[in-house]
């Protein structure tokens, strides 16, 4: 019995041991600590409270050549396989632009989207390369404010988690998971649905093919599938990545993308939905499962005991 008990507390020693100190050194190790900005951007002054009015009218003469806004009933001017054509990547709807994105981090991207998304590196002065979305830094700073607060009165003020994750992430980013509403998986040309004909199917397929190579070539690679980035990555490391890409992985294609800290949180949370759906129902069952070891813990004692009673 002392000898069993010996190695029990050996046993327990070492596992402790690796669990709380060998681990985590290894992964800090790994993994550098960046501290978080909060969603801030700081470095970017804050606009001014703008004029709605004109603000619409700027967006309606600068913005919709390239981008839709479904809530103000204004389509896409080109389908997205197209739109990946010409500038790479197919343009956000800008319908929830105002809510999602911090309004200073907007003013800057809309003043110079390839310096506010941190991404100069991918167009180097006289490479000829440009980002497909112009800068409007010869605007006045009253009219880029005037736009951000056009963009903020037309967001709906409550927005899904999904909602979100499409206009942030969703056009360059896949979801294989993401299979709960349509039966199908969310790709970056949308939500695909299970087709009657599997000609449809097909046919759809291959323009997530086509776009995916534009989008690769534009980004230098394939931007991964996040269904289950969640599982692979650090709640810091995510959190500072989408922040600011740079700070994890010097040189990386990703562009910042601005959310907002309820933005970000509304992504993690569309994140967990879709890659550890039986989530909630696990955590409520991590205390059933305490009772239940605990009970058979008793029962396997008592059980020895008597059998030991029986042989001495
Ligand atoms: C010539 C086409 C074009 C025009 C005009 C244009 N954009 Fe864009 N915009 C793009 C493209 C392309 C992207 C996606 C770039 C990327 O993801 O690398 C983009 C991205 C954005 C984003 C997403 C930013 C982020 O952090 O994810 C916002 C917001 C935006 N544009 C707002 C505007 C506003 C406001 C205007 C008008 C003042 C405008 N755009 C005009 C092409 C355009
Ligand atoms: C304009 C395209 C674009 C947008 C928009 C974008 N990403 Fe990315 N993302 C990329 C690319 C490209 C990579 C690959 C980066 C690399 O390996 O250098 C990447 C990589 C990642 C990774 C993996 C990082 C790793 O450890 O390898 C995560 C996580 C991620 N993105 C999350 C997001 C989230 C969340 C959003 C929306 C808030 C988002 N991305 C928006 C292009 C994009």
């Amino acid at each position: 019995m002392m000898r069993e008990l010996k190695i029990l507390v050996v046993v327990v020693f070492f596992s402790l041991v690796t669990y709380w100190g060998v681990e985590p050194f290894a992964h800090s190790q790994m993994h550098k600590h960046v501290e978080s900005g909060n969603f801030e951007y700081k470095n970017m002054p804050k606009p001014a409270e703008g004029d709605v009015a004109k603000g619409k009218e700027l967006v309606m003469a600068n913005c919709v050549a390239c981008h839709s806004i479904s809530s103000q009933s204004v389509p896409a001017p080109m389908d997205a396989v197209t739109a990946s054509t010409t500038y790479g990547v197919n343009p956000p709807d800008l319908s929830n632009a105002g809510v999602i994105f911090a309004s200073n981090y907007l003013a800057a991207f809309i003043a110079d989207p390839a310096k506010a998304s941190n991404v100069s590196h991918k167009f180097p002065e006289g490479s000829g390369k440009a980002h497909p979305m112009p800068s409007y830094n010869y605007m006045p700073a009253e009219d880029i404010a005037s736009i951000v607060s056009y963009l903020k009165s037309i967001g709906k003020k409550e927005l899904t988690p999904k909602e979100v994750f499409v206009d942030a992430c969703g056009r360059c980013h896949a979801a294989r998971y993401d299979n709960k509403v349509m039966g199908e998986k969310w790709t970056q040309i949308g939500q695909k649905q299970k087709f009657k004909y599997e000609k449809d199917s097909l046919a759809f397929d291959i323009q997530v093919l086509d776009y995916q190579a534009n989008l690769s070539k534009y980004m230098g690679k394939l931007p991964p599938d996040l269904s289950m980035m969640l599982r692979a990555r650090s709640e810091n490391f995510l959190e500072t990545f989408i922040e600011n890409p740079q700070t994890q992985l010097a040189g990386t294609a990703m562009p910042a993308v601005g959310l907002t800290k309820d933005g970000y949180e509304k992504v993690m949370k569309h994140l967990e939905n879709i890659g550890d759906p039986s989530k909630p129902e696990r955590d409520s069952m991590g205390i059933w499962f305490v009772l239940y070891a605990a009970i058979f813990t008793v029962l396997a004692v008592l059980w020895k005991k008597s059998v030991w009673r029986k042989l001495h």
